[in-house]
């Protein structure tokens, strides 16, 4: 017989992230739903995001005294409730009205931090104003340079803390399953016209007086008018560069005085490189299987890369984080924070800030309730001791793993 999940729309019946996804799915047209929740080509880095979490076993204490439990971690020397944060998501403005405005204001409320995605519908010294808490931005390397520059200049005097740069991005992904939404670029089909329709909930919220939401923060990227989707999307499709380099992150490093953070990173070789272009912390990201299919999951490379710069920056990562335990795992690899992206978003999605407060309470107790059943009190105390690996497909074993940093180390020489 088919379990049956909640079928009404108050986040708070939502026991998992998935009950919220579900929600999410309810109250979204399909196109929306597509944009959020699917991979590139084959989807095998999203399905390889998912996996890997199988195959990492606890293995708790047990007889210790776990009567107060503490997950909170400090982040370039300030503390956070927890160990992870939201990560940016462009466009949430077509999830839920302001949907950056609410994304940070449940983190803010969590005491965690929010990374804006620079493709926000909100002006980013608006979310900083109405949300307060630490904010990050993060940016593509745009041709234009000197825009670049300038939305560093507005970062900075809006208090943004963190700058983040993604790198995985100067080609675009093919994600098939949103585009067969479309007849032409952004012109939905029928069929999909048709599901706006049965979606009033969320065209009320979302469409309603002013359309389609616009983005906030490209104004002096686009031309004039152009700041729909559609006139943003062509004009940001020919501003990512692909002739990016280290030598890009170097000019930024320059200009940018606070945080710098790299988001892209999937490898030893590059966090070393990251180290060596002065950057402050790195995202081992495959951007949740958006970009590159086939990739390995930042959870593969994880300890290798911990290995090779640990200590000499944060390393954090995203892709696939939907259980408080999975985050767990990663502390435990050696990482200093998670990002999330769909969980929070599905929040977001299925009941606006109040979802997205609740999708963090709900990551926010199952890490709770791991460090108890783990008997490991103080997430400080976290490491790879309370791990198995189910089958030695990840991390490569020693021998070759230490052969590929002598050779990768000799290429830096
Ligand atoms: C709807 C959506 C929009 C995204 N937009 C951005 C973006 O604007 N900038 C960016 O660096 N990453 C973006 N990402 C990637 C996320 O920051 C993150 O790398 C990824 O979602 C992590 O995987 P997860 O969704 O499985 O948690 C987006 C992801 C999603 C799902």
């Amino acid at each position: 017989m088919e379990r049956r999940l909640y079928s009404g729309r108050d986040v708070k019946r939502a026991h998992s992230i998935d009950d919220l996804r579900a929600m999410a799915r309810r109250r979204l047209p399909n196109f929306c739903f597509e944009y959020v929740e699917g991979g590139a080509e084959d989807e095998a880095t999203l399905r390889r995001n998912r996996d890997v979490f199988g195959e990492i076993a606890f293995l708790p204490r047990t007889l210790v005294n776990v009567e107060k439990r503490n997950q909170s971690v400090t982040l370039f020397g300030a503390r956070s409730a927890s160990p992870f944060m939201i990560g940016p998501t462009g466009y949430s403005g077509l999830m839920f009205r302001e949907g950056d405005v609410k994304l940070a204001s449940a983190a803010a409320a969590a005491g965690i931090p929010f990374v804006l995605s620079n493709v926000s519908t909100v002006a980013l010294e608006e979310v900083v104003r109405r949300a307060g808490g630490r904010v990050w931005m993060q940016v593509y390397m745009y041709r234009t340079r000197e825009f670049l520059a300038k939305l560093a200049r507005r970062a900075q005097a809006a208090g943004i803390e963190a700058l983040v740069v993604t790198t995985d991005s100067a080609v675009f992904g093919k994600r098939e399953w949103d585009l067969r939404n479309y007849i032409a670029p952004l012109k939905l089909d029928w069929r999909n016209k048709f599901d706006v329709l049965r979606h009033p909930r969320w065209a009320a919220n979302v469409l309603w007086p002013h359309g389609m939401p616009r983005f906030a923060n490209l104004g002096d990227l686009l031309p004039p008018g152009q700041n729909s989707v559609k006139g943003a999307t062509i004009t940001l499709g020919q501003q990512l560069d692909p002739s990016l380099s280290w030598d890009e992150i170097r000019w930024l490093r320059d200009l940018w005085p606070n945080r710098l953070i790299i988001k892209g990173v999937l490898g030893a070789p590059d966090a070393l490189r990251a180290v060596q272009a002065g950057v402050d912390g790195i995202v081992l990201s495959n951007h949740g299987g958006r970009q590159l299919d086939s990739a390995v999951s930042p959870m593969d490379v994880l300890p290798e890369v911990v290995e090779q710069v640990g200590g000499k920056l944060s390393v954090m990562l995203d892709g696939g984080f939907r259980r408080g335990s999975e985050i767990l795992k990663a502390i435990a690899l050696g990482a200093d924070a998670v990002l999330l992206g769909r969980a929070t978003t599905y929040g977001l999605s299925a009941g606006g800030q109040a979802g997205a407060e609740r999708a963090i309470e709900i990551l926010q107790t199952e890490i709770d309730r791991t460090l108890g059943l783990l008997g490991c009190p103080n997430i400080a105390g976290l490491d790879s001791g309370y791990l198995r690996y189910l089958r030695h497909a990840s991390p490569l074993p020693q021998t070759r793993t230490q052969a590929r940093h002598a050779h990768d180390e000799a290429l830096l020489a």
